[in-house]
């Protein structure tokens, strides 16, 4: 399998962390989303003490929480030391009124409206990741107001294309997201920011995609940052004490991807970071690292119980779920692979190929094209794995669908995390 945390059982069931994956969907119902609490605490401790041990002191990961978002997730996190990306008000109300400690947040995102400064700054937000030179203003202006001084980095563009999907990729020069280094912009708006009378600038913010194997990328945006400190170190005196380096690393879809050792890849942009800044003449900054992928993506499965089975003879077949786009936007929009597994019978011979589809009124919602499995009979359960990332978090309400819930499992019990939404819900706006 492609994660330690699945495997069959004597019935020929699934089983996610133990759990008999056919006796959970009995219980909470289907479509239902499975998150392994002990494989999402697990990589969180990985990257902690991998950015502890090759890393400058006061190292840490941020969990991106744009992966996987709702209260459960912050209160595992507040106990593991770790700090979080949040990216809109919605992010940082979930995360505070979870009891999260809101000075270990970091503020993203590529446009923040005024309201969303002050709601950060009410929520106490620890340090926001400025975008722009409006922002710079606006960040400003507004901390002047509220009569605090508001810790920043800059999120710079060091030009790197990191070979990713190019809807998730972020680092070029032209990208919406950041200041260009290359232009000139970057240095400039780092002289602004050291002149705001209401702004502590901490250091240097950079994210080159995501969905990245190799720790190329990442040691090419280490030399463009480290040499960009540098250069402020040299025009204004300041030295940042502060380098991000964003998220991205990848996970296992499928059986075609790398099997990837985390600590392998911090250590080697450790390496290369640190002996940049003895060649510079500067002080090793704190790394921080943004993984949201990695720490939840194989800790997720989506279970959905089958329902028409359709064989158009001479041209494909389908198998419809109940579930969809919906749940995973995915493949939609990114034709991500992933690995489909009939649940109810694991075991059995995968003679049947087919297209895994939703049941929204749109063509293009569609799971996984070509799925190789055994021919699976109305009400039988489909599971779809590595969801935990990009899933929940990207789940909509089209054709006025309720989003499945999501039940943590972990060594001594299953429990539910987010409730499954009901027709009422649905309506719970509406005027
Ligand atoms: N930091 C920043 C500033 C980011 O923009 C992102 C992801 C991350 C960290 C976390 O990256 P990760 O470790 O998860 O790769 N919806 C897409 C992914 C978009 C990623 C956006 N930013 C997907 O489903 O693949």
């Amino acid at each position: 399998m492609i994660c330690d945390n699945i495997s069959v059982n004597e019935k020929g069931h699934l089983t996610f962390n133990g759990y008999d994956t056919v006796e959970l969907a009995e219980k909470y119902g289907t479509p239902l989303y499975l998150m392994d609490e002990d494989k999402i605490l697990q990589h969180v401790r990985e990257y902690a003490a991998a950015m502890k041990k090759h890393m400058p002191e006061g190292s840490k990961p941020e969990f991106a929480g744009k992966a996987f978002c709702c209260r459960q997730i912050y209160r595992l996190l507040k106990d593991e030391g770790i700090d979080i990306d949040v990216v809109s008000s919605g992010e940082i109300y979930t995360a505070s009124s979870a009891g999260f400690p809101m000075e270990r947040a970091y503020f993203h995102g590529n446009n923040k409206t005024d309201r969303d400064i002050e709601f950060a700054m009410e929520s106490k937000v620890g340090c926001f990741v400025v975008d722009g030179l409006d922002e710079l203003e606006a960040v400003n202006r507004i901390a002047g107001e509220k009569g605090v001084t508001q810790n920043i980095i800059l999120r710079v563009t060091p030009g790197i294309d990191p070979h990713t999907h190019k809807k998730i990729s972020t680092g070029s020069v032209d990208s919406k997201f950041g200041t260009a280094i290359e232009t000139g912009q970057a240095m400039e708006i780092t002289k602004k920011a050291l002149a705001c009378e209401n702004i502590k600038l901490l250091g240097f913010h950079c994210h080159v995609g995501s969905q990245i194997f190799e720790s190329d990328p990442f040691v090419t945006a280490g030399e463009i940052m480290i040499k960009f400190i540098f250069d402020v170190k040299t025009e204004t005196g300041f030295e940042a004490g502060l380098l991000n380096l964003g998220g991205g690393l990848g996970v296992r879809y499928t059986e075609n991807d790398p099997e990837i050792c985390y600590e392998e890849k911090i250590a080697e942009v450790a390496s290369s970071v640190k002996s940049l800044c003895k060649d510079f003449g500067i002080k090793e900054p704190k790394i921080m690292m943004e993984p949201g992928r990695s720490i939840v993506a194989d800790a997720g499965m989506t279970l959905y119980s089958v329902g028409t089975v359709k064989e158009i003879t001479g041209y494909k077949n389908y198998v419809s779920i109940d579930g969809g786009m919906t749940d995973n936007p995915r493949y939609a929009l990114y034709e991500s692979p992933y690995t489909v597994i009939l649940a109810s019978r694991a075991n059995d011979n995968k003679d049947f190929t087919a297209s895994v589809v939703g049941r929204c009124c749109e063509s293009g919602d569609i799971i996984q094209e070509n799925v190789a499995l055994a021919k699976p009979k109305r009400g039988e359960i489909l599971a779809v794995l590595t969801t935990g990332a990009y899933n929940y978090s990207m789940a909509s309400n089209y054709n006025r669908v309720n989003r499945p819930p999501v039940v943590m499992l972990n060594s001594e019990k299953d429990y539910l995390a987010v409730k499954r939404e009901s027709l009422e819900d649905l309506c719970s706006l509406d005027i």
